[in-house]
């Protein structure tokens, strides 16, 4: 989604700008600009395509100015060129945006009737004309954009200057993300720390309805009603190498690597050998959860993906009733909440629209409590969540989810394993449980060490069109999870099953041209499986098959493969099973020579609906 930086600072702003923009690249992005105010000017540049593109039409070109706003956009409201590329500039107004104005039409109708022409075919600059209209009325650059921002139907995270005001910016957000990072007599706003990691790492995190005035000297928020506000300064974790490719070819696959330090992070204090520690959940955590008697997991995507394999640990294991539906679903139907129901959000932006909606629209239902499992402990979804319990993937630049699933799955099954303890479990059984989770780290580490055979079967997809993916049980998350990284990279089409639903339907797609790939560990489904597998064979299909070492899965049969992949346990194998299928995905993507971590179309963090 768009990212936003801006900056009022002694020095020429424009590299930091564009420093600020390519980190935050990962987000999704198809053009890109900056604007610097200087002795009462605006100059501005914008290029369709990559932040280099932007940067290589700046440098012909540089100019100075220590006060500037700077955007990469993905193309909600009119198609990605450079006349839609923000910043807009209005009248006195400049402005940069991320969001989606709903009352926007109406809106241009009326400034249109004012006198106002536009020369995009964004919602943005509505709100850039909407605010030179109230500057007209004698307002202040702060006073206008709180006007302004009180007509507005949607989200929006802004950024705006003003000719007539030297040396500021104001920003204003509600429904998407924006901070204020604090240096040492300069002042910037960016859309997560990340973006300004490189001049600051202390940062104010903006409530839903602020409005921020910045300059030099200093940065004051405001509410919606324009009164002064105060808001801690935080000091980020964040290093600048963590947001490094470092030896990597791309981040997708530094973060596939990373999947051992970042679960082991996420398991850290919160486990072992004789247990999950009882306080995990914070100081309230472990008696609201004693009184669960059901949940309901909401998300999107990969995270929905990790919902689901939680389901099948927590009915299992704890005996309580799950449901896990998908964000944009839930939020617009009357899900029948039972009595003492916990709704969990899985989210590793924190800012992902469907998610945070639905989860603001589950205090209107009579839940029990809320409970967020997140990547971003300063994001929306974590603060306006009763419970917590963050993974500690590290950034995830990657647009394709990988160390977040794995770690969601880890803080998943901490929270199943907790709520089975919590109702009873056998001793014996529960401490199997936590050896195996405990065990993961390591677990995911052999898998990975499976990628030189990976890289050679990767070979035999490259010029496929399709794939099906069948699991069973919790491995059926698995395999969706899998279509979803092939799909998402190599643009190849995948669709996952259950493998029971094969003679159903999609049996009927199968023939030689037709890849299945099976995720087959051990377990009581197995032979279950294999007779699916066999239906496969039977129709010439080509199979890939990841069993588990112990697994008795006949390789020999002709178009086929076994990969062996030791799971480690019943209870961690998805997660460890994940890891062959990322690896899958991203050496068929890097044989395609697909734009792996930014594929097409595609958003980190998906902050509009
Ligand atoms: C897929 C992927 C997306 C996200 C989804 C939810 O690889 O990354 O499907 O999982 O957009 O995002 P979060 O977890 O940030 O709410």
């Amino acid at each position: 989604m768009c990212g936003i930086v801006a900056a009022a600072a002694q020095r020429d702003v424009a590299p930091l700008l564009i420093a600020g923009l390519k980190a935050l690249e990962y987000r999704g992005y198809d053009s890109a600009g900056l604007a610097v105010l200087a002795d009462g000017q605006v100059r501005r540049v914008r290029a369709k395509g990559k932040v280099r593109e932007m940067e290589a039409a700046y440098l012909a070109d540089p100019f100075p100015g220590g006060t500037g706003i700077a955007h990469t956009r993905w193309a909600t409201h009119g198609v990605p060129n450079e006349a839609n590329a923000h910043p807009h500039m209005v009248g006195r107004v400049t402005i940069v945006h991320n969001g989606i104005i709903e009352n926007y039409a109406a809106l241009r109708t009326e400034l249109q009737a004012k006198g106002y022409a536009f020369s995009s075919e964004t919602d943005t600059e509505v709100m850039a004309a909407l605010i030179d209209v109230n500057l007209s009325k004698g307002l202040s650059l702060r006073e206008a954009v709180l006007a302004t921002v009180r007509e507005l139907d949607g989200a929006y995270a802004i950024a705006v200057m003003s000719r007539d005001e030297p040396g500021r910016v104001v920003g204003a957000r509600r429904g998407a993300p924006l901070l204020v990072g604090v240096g040492i007599g300069e002042h910037f706003l960016g859309s997560d720390a990340q973006a300004l990691i490189q001049v600051t790492n202390k940062t104010i995190y903006l409530d839903e309805d602020d409005v921020v005035e910045i300059t030099r000297e200093r940065a004051q928020v405001y509410t919606l009603d324009g009164q002064p506000a105060a808001r801690d300064v935080h000091e980020s974790e964040l290093s600048a190498d963590a947001v490094e490719r470092g030896e990597y070819r791309h981040y997708m696959q530094k973060e596939i690597f990373e999947q051992p330090r970042a679960v082991a992070d996420t398991l850290e204090a919160r486990i072992h050998a004789h247990g999950v520690l009882p306080n995990i959940f914070g100081v309230d955590g472990e008696e609201l959860l004693a009184k669960v008697k059901g949940l309901h997991i909401v998300a999107c995507g990969t995270s929905y993906h990790a919902g689901l394999v939680a389901k099948y640990w927590i009915e299992d294991y704890a005996r309580l009733p799950v449901s896990v539906e998908v964000a944009s679903e839930y939020r617009y139907r009357e899900a029948v909440v039972p009595a003492d129901t916990l709704f969990v959000a899985i989210s590793q932006s924190g800012e992902t629209a469907d998610t945070l909606a639905a989860m603001r629209e589950s205090r209107r239902r009579g839940y029990l409590g809320t409970l967020a499992i997140c990547n971003v402990p300063e994001s929306s979804v974590v603060r306006e969540a009763d419970l917590k319990l963050m993974t500690r993937a590290g950034p995830e630049i990657g647009v394709a989810s990988t160390k977040a699933f794995t770690t969601q799955l880890s803080a998943l099954a901490l929270l199943a394993l907790h709520l089975a303890r919590q109702r009873g479990l056998e001793q014996a059984r529960y401490q199997d449980l936590c050896a195996q989770l405990l065990r993961l780290p390591r677990a995911i580490d052999e898998a990975l060490k499976l990628e030189p055979q990976i890289v050679a079967l990767a070979e035999r997809f490259v010029h496929r069109h399709h794939a099906l993916f069948l699991g069973r049980g919790a491995h059926y998350p698995v395999a969706l999870e899998g279509s979803l990284k092939l799909k998402e990279i190599s643009y190849i089409h995948a669709e996952a099953y259950p493998a029971g639903e094969l003679k159903h339907g999609p049996l009927a797609l199968v023939d030689e041209d037709m890849p299945v790939i099976a995720v087959a560990p051990n377990g009581p489904l197995l032979d279950k499986l294999k007779s699916n597998l066999q239906e496969v064979r039977a129709r010439g299909g080509e199979l890939v098959v990841f069993a588990d070492s112990a697994a008795h899965i006949d390789g020999n049969a002709a178009r086929g493969v076994v990969l062996r992949v030791d799971a480690g346990g019943e209870f961690i194998a998805p997660a460890v099973f994940t890891v062959p299928l990322q690896l899958l995905a991203y050496h068929v993507a890097v044989l395609r020579g697909t734009d792996v971590d930014q594929p097409r179309n595609l958003a980190k963090s998906v902050t509009v609906e």
